[in-house]
Formats: C-alpha cells, structure tokens, sequence
C-alpha cells in the first residue's frame, strides 16, 4: 500500500482578501504535494478558510447579508485565487462545514472530560469606550490608556476556558529535542525551544458570549453544555486539521453542506489513514499555534503529533512587512496578470525557488521575477527541449533517433575533460531530488531537475551537436547516427529532468510529455491525474518509461517565451 501522507497550509481568514502571502503558502503545499504524489505517496492536500472570527459576523451584518452568505463570497474568492495558479487542493475545507462544528465541539469536551480544560479566571484589560479586551502588551503600549479614545482601561476578571498547556511543557519539549524535523527551519525550531525555556501558560480556548455581542446564531461553535461560552476561534481552527479527516471522504462536492469540496482526485474512501499529518506549512507568524498549542491539544486528545510543522518567513515589500495598514500587498489581480503573461507555472516557480522559503523574507520584485524567468524557464528548461525537439523534427522526421547503446561520453570541456555519464547524472538528480522533499527543501528539490537541464545545455556544446547536424550528407550516415545517439541522451535526460520540474510546472511539463509522447500520468489532458508509476520507476535511464528509439517526438510549442524585463505586467 502507497504511503499515506497528508499535507495542510494554514486554513485563512475570509474577512481578508487572498494575496501574495496565501498564495504563496497554498503554491508550496501544492509543490509539496505534487512532488510527494510523484514519490509514490498516497497524499492528501488540504487547504481552506477559517470563517468564525469576531470580524466575519460584524462584517456580514455591515453589509445586510448573513455570516454564512459573506463567508461563502469571500471563500470563494480563495478558491478562484488558488484556482488561477493551478493549485490542486483534495479538499478546500471551512470551518463552517457542519461536520467540522460537530467535531471540533467533541475535541474540547474530551478535552474537558479528561480535565485538561478546566473553567478559571481570564484577568485582562478592559476599553470600557471600545468594549474590547486588550492583550497585556497593547495595554502597556498605550500605558493603560485606550488606544482609540484615550480613557483609562479597567482591569476586568472574567470567566473562562483554559486548557492545560502547562501540564504538556516538558513532554513538548522532549518531543521538539528529539525530533530535530518537527520544528523546521532550525531557526525556528531555537525561537520555539527557547520561549519554551521561559515558561509557559494556560491558554483560554473559549470567549464569554458579552450582552453588547451581535446575533451570532447557530454560527461559530459553541462550548459544549455552556452556551454562554464559544470555543475560541484559533482553538476551533486548528481541529480543522483532524476533522476534515476523521471521517470517510464524502466525495468530490458531496455533503460538505458548507460549500467545502473534495477537489481533483477521486473517492479515496476512508480518511482516517492520513493522521499524523507529514507536513503543516505556514508563516512564521502563526507557528507558536502550531508548534506548540496544537501539538499539546494533540498530546492531551491521545492522538500523535504530526511530523513536521514548517514555518517560512514573509513576502515582504520593499523590506516592511506587507499590511492592511501600509496598503502594500501584492495584490491578487496583479498575480493573476503575471499568470496571464508568464504562466501560472511561472509564478509557481517563482515562488517555490525564490520565495522565503526559509527563515529569511523575501521581496517579490519584477526585474528578479523576470531575470529568473528568463534564466530558468525561458533559457532554461524551455530552450532546452525546444533544441533537443527542434533537431528531432528536422533531422529525423520527428523520430527520436535509437538510443546507439552508448550512455557515457567524454567529452573536452573548457575545464578539462568531463564525463556525461547520463544515467548516473538522472539518477542522482532523483536522489538530490528526493532527500530534499523529504528535507522541505523544494527549491532545492527543483534545482535538482534543471541542474541536469544545465548539463544537457553544456552536452550539447561539447558535443558540436550544431555543426554536427550541418556536416551530415548522405554520404555520412557515421555522423548522422552520432547525432541520433547524442540526440538521444539529450531527450531522455530532458525526459528525467522534466519529472523533477513538475512540481512547480505541472502544465507545462504536461504539454513537454504530450509533444513528446511520454506522459507518465494515467490521464495525460489532466494534471492532476494520478501517475502510471512512482518516480523510481519513471526516472528510469531508458527504461520501461524511457523514450525508445522511433517513438514520435514532436516540436511542440514554445513553452515559455523569453520575456523583456522592460516590459511591465
Ligand atoms: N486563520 C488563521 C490560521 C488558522 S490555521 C488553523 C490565520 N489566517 S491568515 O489568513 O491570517 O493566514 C496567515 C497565513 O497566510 C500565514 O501563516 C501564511 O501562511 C500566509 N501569509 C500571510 N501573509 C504572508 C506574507 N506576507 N508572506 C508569506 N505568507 C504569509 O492566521
């Protein structure tokens, strides 16, 4: 049986519009997925909205419409976004699907049950003029003042959940120390051990319903048996992690009453197999929620933590951090144009090689989009597959020419005689490959793919292939096969390396496999059909999914056009 291996972004908030920073998170789960599939896995990808915060109801009610009805719209604005980036979700899960409700409401009475939430006092600083509660900081900010309106803050006690986060610090603590991938990247994993280190508090997992609170409804979960409480909106939300999967999959658009979808693959029957989750991916903002409140919710519900909770950094603009305030997103419709113009796999490539991937934020800036564009993709893989398919079409009638036996070449290089040992150059690709999904390194995952588009570059200049194919006479049938059997190696190895780009490049490499006749996907119009067989096999040195001599290999069309940086989107 394929592995299971289940793969989650952070599910966002729907009173915001989507933008880069989601995208961007949604776009590497995707990859991660994609890649996994690829491996062989049995991979579920779960993806969604949060919709049960303070600011959806007051928002809906602003606009005369229902929490559910605004929930629905700006949900779907989600879904477009991801839509336009070719991002494949199993499901696209909102906290408003009525079995989530149900689930996450038994989650915290087990909790309770087991005594690990308990009723206590929530002592906090009150704006009397804002009917808010402030956190300790803000208060201190404004030196107990209200922010807004300058009047004194009151110290106010009142009722409420906690959870008993302090009973699972040291067994956290042990599991992050003896699992150096739980917590990644590293940095992140020193920020979360350190702050452990100073001590930890019970965390409220409920809000008092206020007399001056708008008309909820049946909408949010309510504290079960003491409707005067809600579950907090962040302990809800993370149970969506466990609920969208302890159940059997319902099927594609099938009784998720709340408009929640099982997207792309079909029925995979029972859910269950996919907990502990392999990979929760988010920002840095979020990680604390994740690294530690989760994982302690999960050591108290007897159930196992998942395998690694990764963090990237920000997108950023001009160096600051992106915000509501500052006005500086990166907007959808400016994405959707680089979709237009570059291709979403562009974008996604962009991301997933560029993007701040690790502890370090990131700029989105054109002139780096384009200058990467270009290198990678246009230059790149794109140059590369349209050489090798350019000579296959005018010099063997677009029959990939007999592989001639011969896999290795030496060959005079500017730095001294090099070897083309093309089998060997796949296969550590793949191994490259491989170790760095399993390490969350998808950039350097991708690299791995066109490291051996660079390498055919450099075989085919070393080899005068050009002047080769203009010696050839008919006269000269030595020449002609030496070209085919170069021709050979430089298709089979771009074969390989377009295995390994997929990922970020799904589309495109679909269209290379449909030109070249050698999809590996059950379905080759789909891509987000299963494969025929996992990466081991289909990567292969002219194996049983290599390229055999005299299969049509056509020119097909320019995959990514060379683009002008002075051109603006
Ligand atoms: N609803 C909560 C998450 C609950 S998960 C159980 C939430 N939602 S959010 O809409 O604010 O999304 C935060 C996430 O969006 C970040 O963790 C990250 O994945 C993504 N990003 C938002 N802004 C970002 C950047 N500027 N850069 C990169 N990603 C960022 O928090």
């Amino acid at each position: 049986m394929p592995d299971p291996c289940y793969i989650t972004t952070p599910i966002y908030y729907v009173n915001d519009r989507p933008h880069i920073g989601h995208c961007y998170t949604t776009t590497l789960a995707d990859v991660a997925a994609r890649a996994h599939r690829l491996l062989g896995r049995d991979v579920y990808f779960l993806t969604g909205t949060d919709e049960h915060a303070d600011k959806v109801v007051a928002a809906a009610h602003e606009r005369n419409m229902t929490p559910q009805q605004w929930a629905d719209q700006c949900s779907g604005e989600f879904r477009k976004a991801f839509a336009r980036l070719d991002l494949a979700p199993d499901v696209f899960y909102r906290t408003s699907d009525p079995h989530h409700k149900r689930l996450a409401a038994d989650s915290i009475r087990t909790l309770r049950d087991r005594g690990d939430v308990y009723l206590g006092d929530y002592v906090g600083w009150y704006d009397v003029s804002q009917d808010e509660y402030l956190t300790e900081t803000t208060a201190k900010e404004s030196s107990f003042n209200s922010p807004v309106t300058g009047k004194p803050l009151e110290k106010r006690t009142e009722k409420n959940y906690f959870f008993r986060l302090t009973k699972y610090a040291d067994a956290l603590q042990r599991h992050i120390q003896a699992n150096p991938s739980f917590i990644l990247p590293e940095a992140r994993r020193n920020e979360v051990l350190g702050r452990l280190k100073t001590g930890l508090q019970d965390v409220p997992v409920s809000r008092a319903i206020r007399p001056t609170d708008p008309d909820w409804g049946d909408w949010g979960v309510a504290m079960p048996d003491d409707p005067a409480h809600r579950v907090y909106v962040w302990i809800e939300a993370l149970c969506n992690y466990l609920t969208a999967i302890d159940r059997d999959d319902p099927g594609p658009g099938a009784g998720l009453d709340a408009g929640s979808t099982a997207a792309g693959h079909s029925n995979r029957g029972d859910l269950r197999r996919y907990w502990p989750a392999t990979l929760h991916l988010m920002a840095k903002d979020i990680l604390w929620f994740h690294a530690v409140v989760w994982p302690a919710m999960l050591m108290a519900l007897g159930r196992a933590l998942p395998g690694t909770v990764y963090a990237h950094a920000y997108y950023v603009r001009d160096g600051r951090k992106m915000s509501k305030s500052l006005g500086n997103f990166i907007e959808i419709d400016l994405l959707n144009r680089y979709c237009d113009k570059f291709s979403p796999d562009a974008v996604r490539w962009y991301f997933a090689t560029q993007g701040p991937q690790g502890a370090t934020d990131a700029d989105f800036s054109h002139s780096h989009f384009v200058e990467m564009y270009n290198a990678d993709l246009a230059n790149g893989i794109g140059n590369c597959a349209s050489r090798v398919g350019n000579m296959v079409a005018k010099y063997f009638e677009g029959k990939l020419p007999d592989s001639g036996g011969q896999h290795t070449w030496r060959a005079q290089t500017p730095e001294g005689e090099r070897v083309f040992d093309w089998p060997r150059i796949t296969a550590e690709a793949v191994g490259t490959f491989r170790a760095a999904i399993a390490a969350v390194d998808l950039s350097a995952a991708l690299r791995a793919g066109l490291s051996i588009v660079g390498q055919v570059d450099q075989f085919i200049n070393v080899t005068r292939t050009f002047s080769l194919a203009k010696e050839i006479t008919p006269d000269t049938p030595d020449k002609k096969a030496l070209l085919g059997t170069i021709l050979y190696q430089c298709a089979e190895a771009v074969r390989i390396a377009s295995l390994l780009l997929y990922p970020a490049c799904p589309s495109k490499m679909a269209s290379l496999w449909r030109t070249w006749n050698c999809a590996p996907l059950r379905d080759p119009s789909d891509i987000n059909s299963d494969f025929i067989a996992p990466l081991d096999a289909l990567a292969q040195w002219a194996g049983p999914y290599g390229l055999a001599g005299g299969q049509a290999v056509s020119k097909g069309d320019i995959l990514f056009m060379r683009a002008d940086p002075a051109e603006a989107v």
